[in-house]
């Protein structure tokens, strides 16, 4: 019997949910069938109680649902806890239950497909909104050196550096002066708007991987600083997308499909 799952958003039509864990079901032979479900404004939970009833068995939720689907949610993984939001959902015995695979895809991608290890290492993450409240937990799990946050507002960083702290030290980085770090993630939604956050003087000295979290804008403002630093290795978020889909995968099936011939034809080159 076929197993129904869906992404819900709005908008929803760019979603690449379907696609990536259509390639997913192909490849690991899962009977699955994957929806776009539009939900109206203010009207999330509803969409999800219809989807339940018609049988669904999970979801993915994007945009401005993922703090919705948290609230929704009986029981909650700690990386759900922590982001205080869910991207994937599953319906078991009529409880909801709510995972946020964000921080582990990033960080299987950085360290599995860009073989680049966090432990004992010094990381800078720019931003302190949801996208980064959504990582840090696998971060810190991962044992660096030191995982320190910049933010234009620094309460906001230290907000979020505070509510970590039963998890590890996040530091505050000087926003004038700082470096030192092997990695530097943009963690802000500066790249959606074609600009780059600001940059403290010498960030990228010594620096081995930029990473920004937006994918298929090619080389944004902030890895093309990177870039011009002489940072030998930039990267873009395309391979975090499919990585937090395979955990979403993984949670509802029991099964971790492959990632890597996904991510080659999905990546748009960065230039
Ligand atoms: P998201 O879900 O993408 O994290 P968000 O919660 O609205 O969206 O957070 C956006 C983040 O990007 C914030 O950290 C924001 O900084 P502020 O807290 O100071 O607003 C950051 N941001 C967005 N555009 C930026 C820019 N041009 N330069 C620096 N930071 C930027």
């Amino acid at each position: 019997m076929t197993d129904h799952y869906a992404v819900f958003g709005n908008p929803v039509a760019q979603s690449k949910s379907p696609m990536i864990h259509g390639r997913f079901a192909a490849l690991s032979g899962q009977d699955m069938a994957y929806d776009k479900i539009e939900a109206p404004l203010g009207g999330f939970a509803d969409a999800v109680q219809r989807f339940r009833d018609a049988g669904g068995k999970g979801c993915n939720v994007t945009a401005p649902f993922k703090i919705d689907a948290f609230a929704i949610a009986g029981t909650a993984t700690d990386d759900a806890r922590l982001a205080g939001s869910a991207n994937t959902l599953r319906f078991s015995d009529g409880a909801i239950e709510a995972h946020n695979s964000d921080g582990i895809g990033l960080t299987r991608d950085i360290q599995d497909n860009l073989h680049t290890p966090l432990a004992g290492k010094r990381i800078l993450m720019l931003g302190a909104g949801g996208a980064v409240r959504g990582v840090l937990l696998p971060f810190l799990q991962a044992q660096p050196d030191e995982l320190s946050l910049l933010n234009r507002t620094p309460d906001k960083a230290a907000a979020l550096a505070e509510m970590m702290a039963d998890y590890g030290m996040v530091t505050l980085c000087d926003p004038v002066e700082c470096g030192g770090f092997d990695i530097v993630i943009n963690g802000t939604s500066s790249s959606l708007t074609g600009s780059c956050p600001a940059l403290p003087r010498g960030v990228f000295d010594g620096c081995a991987l930029a990473y920004d979290l937006t994918y298929g804008k090619g080389l944004t403002p902030f890895l093309a600083a990177a870039r011009d630093a002489g940072v030998p290795h930039v990267a873009d978020g395309v391979g975090m997308l499919v990585e937090q889909a395979a955990e979403s995968f993984r949670w509802w099936r029991g099964i971790t499909p492959a990632t890597g011939d996904l991510i080659a034809d999905m990546t748009v080159p960065l230039v």
